[in-house]
């Protein structure tokens, strides 16, 4: 393992993986190790107290299996419950995903809905997080709970997707000119959604505005040859096939480890 230190991103399962494309794309020469945690997957539905649990297991054996030199919580929810415990327990830096999605819902619009975990929408991080930002317009939180498992089934397009995301849609406000993804998984889903909304609304998702901030806080890595390693507390042949489907490149056998987290 590098002993620099690498980068590691953090989610309960695929959804991560929206952040983690645009790390490799910002910082093409930076070693990263992926941990989704497949075994518990989705959380969004769990208790802070269970969250944050899951959280402090699952980032203590990430620090076990290689040197981090940063932490990337590419999780709503997890960075809703956990990111200040997360940060007071850790000496590297550590980066949530809700503060770069409200600054990019501020700049974008006005009449905003965020989607998100019904863990998300119970914190009402993204709340505070835009009214920290100095939005002042309307807000509406909209808790999306069968998004996660579609797309962990890889059913980010058809009927029954497409049934599931007009449930939602319909209990939207109507003339909303900005749609915040506020779970990592949801993007996953954005060329559908998008289908089905006017063409004007504008969609945040702050993958891009992360990996800056990472490259912010560590500069350009120089790295020839980059580690790419995915870690999964199950199911590595299954979220092999996933990886590649999501990321749209090889993942090779030996790149996916099964990690043994212990303490929950
Ligand atoms: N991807 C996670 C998020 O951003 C949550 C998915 C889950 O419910 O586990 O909120």
């Amino acid at each position: 393992m590098r002993d620099s230190g690498v980068i590691g991103i953090y989610d309960s399962g695929l959804g991560g993986l929206t952040v983690l494309s645009a790390i490799h794309q910002v910082l093409p020469n930076e070693s990263t190790v992926y941990l989704g945690d497949t075994a518990r997957v989705p959380y969004g539905n769990r208790k802070p107290e269970t969250i944050t649990k899951y959280a402090l297991a699952n980032v203590r054996a990430l620090l076990a299996y290689a040197p981090l030199k940063l932490l990337v919580l590419a999780c709503n929810t997890i960075t809703a419950v956990a990111l200040k415990t997360l940060q007071d327990e850790l000496k590297i830096p550590v980066i949530g995903v809700i503060e770069p999605g409200a600054q990019m819902a501020t700049a974008a619009g006005d009449k905003i809905a965020v989607l998100a975990t019904r863990a998300t929408v119970q914190s009402r991080a993204y709340q505070e997080a835009l009214t920290k930002c100095g939005h002042e317009g309307f807000v509406h939180m909209q808790a999306c709970p069968l998004f996660v498992p579609l797309v962990e089934e890889g059913m980010v397009d058809g009927p029954i997707a497409r049934e599931v995301a007009d449930f939602y849609f319909r209990q939207l406000p109507k003339d909303l000119d900005t749609i915040v993804l506020g779970c990592t998984h949801y993007p996953l889903l954005l060329p559908l959604l998008q289908s089905m909304m006017p063409e004007d609304v504008k969609w945040v998702h702050s993958g891009e505005a992360v990996a800056n901030k990472v490259k912010g806080i560590i500069g350009n890595g120089n790295e020839a040859a980059p580690l790419r390693k995915y870690l999964v507390t199950e199911a590595p042949d299954r979220y092999r096939q996933m990886f590649e489907f999501f990321l749209g490149k090889p993942v090779l056998k030996e790149q996916v480890e099964l990690i043994d987290v212990r303490g929950i």
